[in-house]
């Protein structure tokens, strides 16, 4: 509610006054972009070095032999936290997704190199079962075609105690399953988890900007023509994220996620001011790669519209942002020149 004096008028009120110059921009800025803001996610593969993604350039998928200097680099840059998306050979992907909870698969190992060489980093992992099917669903499949909920609830409970018992700090469930927060927090209670965190993805949308995600993971392919709208969130909607965030909340998540990011900060700012959670947002695989071809080409400045981007996300009301520009933002800031910080 603005009161607004009634002398306060042009020509003596000048909003232009406090964006004169650098100092007073500084001293009135209502939200400011750190790096630990931001969370980096990264895609690890089986095999050694790194690999360009053809859909997300300056991104790779890295072999576990990369993830220590990564993760320290990171860490440096002041990051708190990682995000992992494991990279999974077709040989291994099944109709069962029994890959997804082998205490030697892909995750459970990186997630022991990450917590013997950077244990202040946070590891979060990705909980959802279509870096492992065969069919690139996030979860089971009943004859018909269907997701099934409660046989994929049960899935799940294991891929996350898998992750938590190989050291993950958080969970992140992102199959949008009813009933998965609640299941996944019990199993926790009962293994002797109860500081392991839950990051809810739960407003996550059936949204069309994953599509570089699934083909750096390799899901794209599995996944042909089918689509997730029998489970992600229909765009269109918002009071149903209302609903979804409180049900996590209800179940025991401790930090509830919006997905994609920017075109759904409406839902992020409601999300903050309905429940006062922490709140985090994800700038998905397709919002990167918009701002990458367009820098690439010399149609943006990268630096310029990353920082502003992924301040707008702060003022929106996101406690953290998961971010393929996290590492590289970090650097920005760091460097200060041109930041929105120091500008
Ligand atoms: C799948 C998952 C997806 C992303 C994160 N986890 C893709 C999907 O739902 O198909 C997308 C992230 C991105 O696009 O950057 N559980």
């Amino acid at each position: 509610m603005l009161r607004v004096p009634p002398f306060a008028a042009y020509p003596e009120l000048r909003m232009r006054r406090l964006r004169r110059d650098g100092y007073v921009r500084r001293l009135v800025r209502e939200c400011r972009l750190l790096p630990e803001d931001l969370i980096q996610p990264l895609f690890i593969r089986e095999g050694g070095g790194r690999e360009a993604i053809p859909a997300m350039p300056g991104v790779e998928r890295i072999g576990i032999d990369e993830l220590a200097a990564e993760a320290a680099r990171l860490l440096a840059l002041r990051i708190p936290a990682v995000a992992l998306f494991p990279v999974i050979a077709r040989e291994k992907k099944d109709a069962t997704a029994a890959e997804a909870w082998n205490p030697r698969g892909l995750v459970p190992r990186a997630l022991r190199v990450l917590k013997e060489c950077c244990p202040g980093l946070g590891a979060i992992t990705d909980v959802a079962l279509d870096p492992y099917t065969s069919h690139g669903q996030d979860g089971l499949v009943g004859e018909r075609g269907e997701v099934l909920n409660d046989e994929t609830v049960a899935a799940l409970v294991r891929q996350a105690l898998c992750h938590a018992d190989a050291g993950a700090d958080m969970v992140a469930p992102s199959d949008m399953m009813d009933g998965r927060i609640g299941a996944i927090r019990q199993a926790l209670e009962r293994r002797g988890h109860a500081h392991t965190c839950i990051l809810s993805y739960a407003a996550k949308y059936a949204s069309g900007l994953y599509g570089p995600f699934r083909q750096a993971v390799g899901s794209a392919a599995a996944l042909g023509g089918g689509d997730k709208r029998g489970y992600q969130m229909d765009p269109a909607n918002g009071a149903e994220a209302m609903r979804e965030i409180a049900l996590d909340l209800g179940e025991g998540a401790d930090i509830v996620l919006v997905k994609p990011g920017l075109p759904y900060l409406d839902i992020v700012r409601r999300a903050k001011e309905r429940f006062g959670v922490p709140v985090f947002v994800y700038l998905v695989s397709g919002e990167y790669s918009m701002i990458r071809a367009a820098a690439d080409r010399g149609w943006l400045d990268e630096k310029a519209v990353v920082l502003e981007l992924l301040s707008c996300c702060k003022r929106a009301g996101a406690d953290a942002v998961l971010s393929y520009h996290a590492g590289q933002a970090a650097q920005w800031l760091q460097e200060g020149d041109g930041a929105p910080a120091a500008r």
